[in-house]
């Protein structure tokens, strides 16, 4: 069965982020896979503190806060959805001081080290963003998702998917977008599958 971990960047319960996640982790979990949600906006966090000590004394991040049982849970998947609105050009505070922490994700000499050796991460997983983007210029903001897509893939998310919705800005705007949804649901019925999954 595959692990999902998905995470909600945007402080609005219902906002158009959180609806594309759901519909695609809804129909993850109708096609047989675990899903696990975390709302980042009800928890309290800090950011990378910058104290380095998950290099030297510590195979993880030593700070102790509710942000800690979202990165354990992050380890253990096999997919991590990040769903976050477009604020400023870029992914919302909440999700960016998660993924600070995930800092303790990485290897101590993680820079010098080959490529697959960086993480401490099981290799493979997959990262999906779904980004909600208030413009309607679909080729407004486009580095959001290339630019994590690489970061994070030095952890271990060697595969990386995007759901994105532009001109969607009100409360109820994905909502009354049957395309975006029906793609979301579609990725969600994908990544349910293990890899290979129906492969023959
Ligand atoms: C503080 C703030 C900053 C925003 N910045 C942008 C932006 O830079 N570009 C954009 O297209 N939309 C921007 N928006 C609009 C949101 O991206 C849009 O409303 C989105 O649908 C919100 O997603 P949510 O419903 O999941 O919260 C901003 C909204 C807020 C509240």
């Amino acid at each position: 069965m595959r692990n999902i971990v998905c995470l909600l960047g945007s402080p609005r319960p219902k906002g158009n982020s959180a609806v594309m996640a759901q519909a695609l982790c809804g129909a993850a979990e109708a096609a047989g896979a675990a899903v696990r949600t975390f709302a980042l906006n009800g928890l309290t966090y800090r950011g990378c503190q910058g104290c380095l000590r998950c290099k030297k004394e510590a195979e993880a991040c030593v700070l102790k806060d509710d942000l800690t049982p979202v990165l354990e849970a992050v380890r253990a998947c096999d997919v991590l959805v990040l769903a976050t609105p477009v604020y400023f050009g870029e992914v919302t505070a909440q999700l960016k001081g998660f993924i600070d922490r995930t800092f303790g994700y990485l290897q101590a000499g993680y820079a010098h080290l080959p490529r697959g050796e960086r993480s401490r991460l099981s290799p493979g997983k997959t990262l999906v963003f779904v980004i909600a983007q208030g413009h309607p210029k679909e080729e407004l903001f486009t580095d959001i998702f290339p630019r994590y897509a690489y970061l994070l893939n030095w952890q271990g998310f060697t595969e990386s998917r995007l759901l994105r919705a532009c001109a969607v800005y009100h409360l109820g705007d994905a909502e009354a977008r049957p395309e975006v949804l029906e793609e979301a649901r579609l990725l969600g019925r994908e990544l349910a599958a293990a890899p290979g999954d129906g492969a023959a």
